[in-house]
């Protein structure tokens, strides 16, 4: 696996943060570097076993080591995903806010069956998440790095419509929850 030249820039920056004898704490970012950098590269965002390996090679550490890391963490892809990551909270806030239909629309607008699964154009894969941490304005669906927020089923359709036309959406609310609340503001 090599790094190209925009990750070593990133991985001296992230190395510089630790002192030599403690490499190993740049476990976590060097595999989002290399997770970014496939993403780049080929439109599927993951981190392959080659990968891992130079990337214990960089921190002069076990390669288990960062086995036991890029398969611990769930937003690490260990395997090839789509070009865009759907990822649906169904955790307690965003299943009583409707993270039902948020996944029922995923799987409407992408052909997708099931959690785990990617769309016949390799274009969306679809993974089950838990607590985001955006509990205030559930339902979330989580799109690479990027949070909609305050989702149902017709707006999460129009938004996986637009990601297919190449478009990327403001991440964030969508729907003016605060104005639209009643007279004395939110609770
Ligand atoms: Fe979905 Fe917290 S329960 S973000």
């Amino acid at each position: 696996f090599a790094f190209d030249a925009e990750s070593e820039e990133q991985i001296a920056a992230i190395l510089a943060k630790y002192p030599p004898e403690r490499k190993a704490s740049g476990t976590l970012p060097l595999l989002y570097v290399v997770q970014k950098q496939m993403g780049r590269q080929t439109g599927s965002a993951w981190v392959p076993r080659v990968a891992m390996d130079e990337v214990a090679h960089r921190l002069e550490v076990a390669p288990i080591r960062v086995y036991e890391v890029a398969t611990f963490y769930l937003m690490f892809n260990t395997k090839p995903i789509g070009r865009y990551h759907l990822q649906v909270c169904t955790t307690t806030s965003c299943w009583l806010r409707g993270s039902d239909d948020v996944v029922a629309a995923c799987k409407k607008a992408t052909g997708i069956d099931g959690f785990g699964q990617s769309s016949a154009d390799g274009l969306f894969t679809l993974t089950e998440v838990e607590c985001l941490g955006a509990c205030a304005n559930a339902p979330i669906l989580q799109v690479d790095d990027d949070f909609y927020e305050d989702l149902d089923g017709p707006r999460t359709i129009e938004l996986i419509e637009a990601l297919r036309r190449g478009e990327r959406p403001t991440p964030g609310p969508t729907i003016d929850r605060v104005n639209s609340a009643p007279a004395g503001g939110r609770r």
